[in-house]
C-alpha cells in the first residue's frame, strides 16, 4: 500500500485561537482554497498552496483531488462513553434516574468480551463515519471492556484516550470493583497500552458518588506517579448529583473540592460538564490547568442546564467539547457545534464559527495536551484529516452555494451539516471512512 500521496483542495486550520470576534484574530487561521497536503508515512509532510508545493513532489505521486470540499484536522470529542452507544435516546429521566434505569443494565453486558469486541468496532465505525478521529473515551469497570477498545483502537491506528471505569460502591453488584483491585486493574491496563502506538491511558473515576474515599485516594497517588497519564471524570452536572456529593462528603466545602482533596485535579484531568460551578470553583480548575468538557446534547437532553463558556472564559478555564454519548444525542462534532450555538444563544453568548471549529480542532487538542501531534493541518502532525462536502445534501448545497465568505460557509455547515457533511475521514495517513456516494 502506497503511504505516500497528495490531498488537493481547500483547507481549513488553526494556528491560534481566534477569539471571541465576529473575525478571527490576525494570523490565527491558515486557509488555502487550492491547497496541498503532502502525506508520508502517517504524517503530514508539507502544506501549501498546491502551485507552490507542485514542483517539490515526487513524480508520479498520488494526487487525490477534493475541489468542491473542505479538509480540516480531524475531530476530537473529548469525552464520551463507548459503551452507552446501544442506549443512546434512551427516555424522559434526568441523570441519576437514568443512570440507574438504563446505563448500568448497559454496562453490565461488557463483562463479555465478545459483546466488548463488537461495540468497539462498532463505535469506532461510527466515529470515521462522523469525522472524529481522536476522543477521550470511557470504558467500563470491566477490564476487558478496555483492552477490546484498545485492540480495535491500536489495530486502526488511531488515537485515542480511554480507561477502566472506577466505582467501588453505590452501583450494582455486577459493576463495582474494590478499592484496590481497580487501581490494580488500572496498573495493569497502563503498562500493557499507555504510551502504545497511539493510544494513552486515563485514569477514569466514575464520578464522586461511586468511589470511596479509600478508591479517590489510591487513584491520585497513581496520578501523582505518572504525571503523563490522564484523568477523566464527571463534576457538577446536575443538582441531585451535587446533592448527593454534599451528603456522601460533608468534609468538602464543595463538589470539587472533593476531587482536590484526593489530587485528581491536574492539567491532564477533564471534567465533564461542569455546569454548576461557583466562578471561584472555575477559578481552582484554571489554577490547576485542568478542563471542563461542554457537553451540549447531553446537558439539553438530560436536562442538566446551560454550560456557560463565558464564566470560563472570564477565569481563564478552558474547556474542551464532547458529545458524552450515550446521554449526548449525536457522536458527530458539528452536531455539538450546532447544540453548543443553541446553548450559547440562550445565555446571550452565540458560538462563533471560527471558535467552534477551533475547538473542535486545535482547542480540544490543546487541552487534552495532544497538539503535538493532531489538532492543526501543519508539518510534521499525524495525518488525521476530514474532508467535508459543503454540498453534501440538496438542502446543504442549496444554502452554501448563497454563501459570500468563509465564514458563512463554517457557520452554515456547522448549523445545517450532520454525518453525510462527512465526505471522508482519514487517520493515521490512511483513508478510514468514505461516504457512500449515490
Ligand atoms: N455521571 C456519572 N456517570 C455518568 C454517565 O455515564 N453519563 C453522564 N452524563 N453523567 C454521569
Ligand atoms: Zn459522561
Amino acid at each position: 500500500m502506497t503511504e505516500n500521496r497528495v490531498l488537493r483542495g481547500p483547507l481549513l486550520s488553526f494556528r491560534e485561537d481566534p477569539g471571541g470576534e465576529d473575525q478571527p484574530e490576525a494570523g490565527s487561521v491558515l486557509y488555502l482554497e487550492d491547497g496541498a497536503l503532502w502525506l508520508d508515512h502517517g504524517h503530514i509532510r508539507a502544506v501549501d498552496d498546491y502551485t507552490r508545493l507542485a514542483p517539490s513532489l515526487p513524480p508520479g505521486i498520488e494526487v487525490v483531488d477534493y475541489s468542491g470540499k473542505l479538509m480540516m484536522p480531524g475531530f476530537i470529542d473529548s469525552h464520551v462513553h463507548y459503551v452507552q452507544l446501544d442506549i443512546m435516546a434512551a427516555y424522559g429521566r434526568q441523570l441519576l434516574d437514568w443512570l440507574n434505569e438504563y446505563t448500568f443494565p448497559a454496562e453490565s453486558r461488557f463483562v463479555e468480551r465478545e459483546h466488548a469486541e463488537q461495540v468497539a468496532e462498532v463505535f469506532l465505525d461510527e466515529l470515521m463515519r462522523v469525522g472524529t478521529t481522536t476522543a477521550q473515551v470511557f470504558c467500563t469497570s470491566h477490564p476487558v471492556s478496555v483492552e477490546s477498545f484498545f485492540i480495535a483502537a491500536h489495530r486502526r491506528g488511531l488515537r485515542m484516550l480511554a480507561g477502566k471505569v472506577l466505582m467501588d460502591r453505590n452501583a450494582p453488584e455486577a459493576l463495582t470493583d474494590t478499592a484496590l483491585g481497580g487501581i490494580r486493574d488500572s496498573e495493569r491496563l497502563i503498562g500493557d497500552w499507555h504510551g502504545k502506538g497511539r493510544l494513552g491511558y486515563s485514569l477514569t473515576p466514575r464520578f464522586a458518588p461511586t468511589s470511596t474515599r479509600q478508591q479517590l485516594d489510591a487513584t491520585g497517588s497513581l496520578l501523582r506517579s505518572a504525571p503523563d497519564l490522564y484523568l477523566q471524570t464527571h463534576l457538577s452536572e446536575n443538582h441531585g448529583e451535587i446533592d448527593w456529593v454534599a451528603e456522601l462528603f460533608p468534609e468538602a466545602r464543595d463538589y470539587l473540592d472533593v476531587y482536590e482533596r484526593h489530587d485528581l485535579v491536574g492539567p491532564r484531568s477533564t471534567f465533564a460538564h461542569g455546569i454548576h460551578l461557583t466562578l471561584e470553583a472555575r477559578a481552582r480548575l484554571a489554577e490547576a490547568g485542568a478542563n471542563v468538557a461542554f457537553c451540549p446534547t447531553s446537558n439539553l437532553f438530560l436536562g442538566s442546564g446551560l454550560f456557560d463558556r463565558l464564566a470560563c472564559h472570564k477565569v481563564n478555564l478552558a474547556f474542551s467539547l464532547a458529545s458524552d454519548v450515550g446521554a449526548g444525542t449525536d457522536l458527530c462534532g458539528l452536531g455539538t457545534l450546532k447544540a453548543a450555538y443553541q446553548v450559547g444563544q440562550l445565555l446571550g453568548q452565540p458560538l462563533t464559527a471560527w471558535q467552534g471549529f477551533y475547538h473542535l480542532t486545535l482547542g480540544n487538542a490543546r487541552a487534552l495536551h495532544l497538539d503535538a501531534h493532531i489538532g492543526s493541518l501543519r508539518e510534521g502532525a499525524e495525518a488525521d484529516i476530514v474532508v467535508l462536502d459543503p454540498r453534501a445534501t440538496p438542502l446543504l448545497a442549496r444554502r452554501t452555494a448563497h454563501t459570500k465568505t468563509l465564514d458563512e460557509l463554517l457557520f452554515a455547515l456547522m448549523m445545517l451539516g450532520d454525518d453525510r457533511t462527512i465526505f471522508e475521514t482519514w487517520a493515521g495517513g490512511k483513508c478510514q471512512h468514505r461516504r457512500d456516494v449515490a
